[in-house]
């Protein structure tokens, strides 16, 4: 699901961009972006609010770009609904927060892309039997609720679990990383197995929000065209 267009896909997360201005913000980063990584934040689940379906819709009318929605939220299914109808393309909820059969089914009924959420805290093997089910893993490499942290290791060997089950089992799963990413950590996680990077801070932070998402995905890009260790 992550798409094949390029070697390493890219998702800028809008938490980092200015919401006075955020037509104009996607528009800067249009051609360096694969999907759009919107971050709701219910207050609860992680101690910060941000935004909720009408924001959505606003996007949704401004821009034609696939809507990846990451719910932090205690209840994401009081309100799947709503972030479908507002034109969300896929919905990511976290596997912490339980009932995850139900909410993989009510999605999919719903006709949104599944997305389940590991916390930086939670093993792997927490989302491995859902793996056939969803179209996205989304590995938390910071912990949620506020962009600008520092990546956390830990996420790597969850992604190269995750990108192994994937391999044997023949999976379409688009394992996408999120947090701390930016030129530095893209590498190390593309190697990984992920294909999908989300940057916040590391895109809208910058002076030059193009040249450092092309950096990123440069730096991604060469550390899949390295020779691995081990031969793999
Ligand atoms: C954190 C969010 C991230 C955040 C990443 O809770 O889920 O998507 O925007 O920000 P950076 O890239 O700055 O770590
Ligand atoms: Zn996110």
């Amino acid at each position: 699901m992550c798409g094949v267009a390029r070697p390493v896909r890219l998702a800028p997360s809008i938490l980092s961009a200015d919401f006075a201005c955020l037509g104009a913000e996607i528009d800067r980063v249009r051609a360096q972006t694969d999907w759009l990584h919107v971050d709701v934040m219910d207050g609860h689940f992680v101690p910060n609010l941000t935004i909720g379906p009408p924001v959505v819709e606003a996007i949704r009318r401004h821009t034609d770009d696939f809507l990846d929605c990451h719910l932090m939220m205690t209840n994401p299914g009081d309100f799947f609904e709503a972030f479908a109808k507002a034109g969300a393309n896929s919905c990511s909820f976290h596997v912490e927060v339980g009932g995850t059969g139900e909410l993989i089914s009510a999605l999919r009924d719903l006709g949104v892309g599944v997305g389940l959420a590991v916390n930086p805290e939670t093993p792997i093997s927490a989302a491995e039997p859902w793996l056939d089910r969803v179209d996205v893993l989304l590995v938390m490499s910071v912990h949620p609720g506020f962009g600008g942290q520092h990546f956390l290791e830990e996420a790597v060997p969850k992604i190269e679990r995750a990108a192994e089950i994937a391999r044997r089992e023949r999976l379409e799963l688009c394992i996408e990383v999120d947090g701390g990413i930016d030129a530095g950590t893209a590498g190390r996680v593309a190697a990984a197995g992920a294909g999908m990077l989300v940057a916040g801070s590391a895109i809208f932070g910058r002076p030059d929000p193009v040249a450092a998402a092309q950096e990123i995905r440069r730096a991604a890009e060469e550390a899949l065209a390295a020779p691995r260790a081990g031969g793999r």
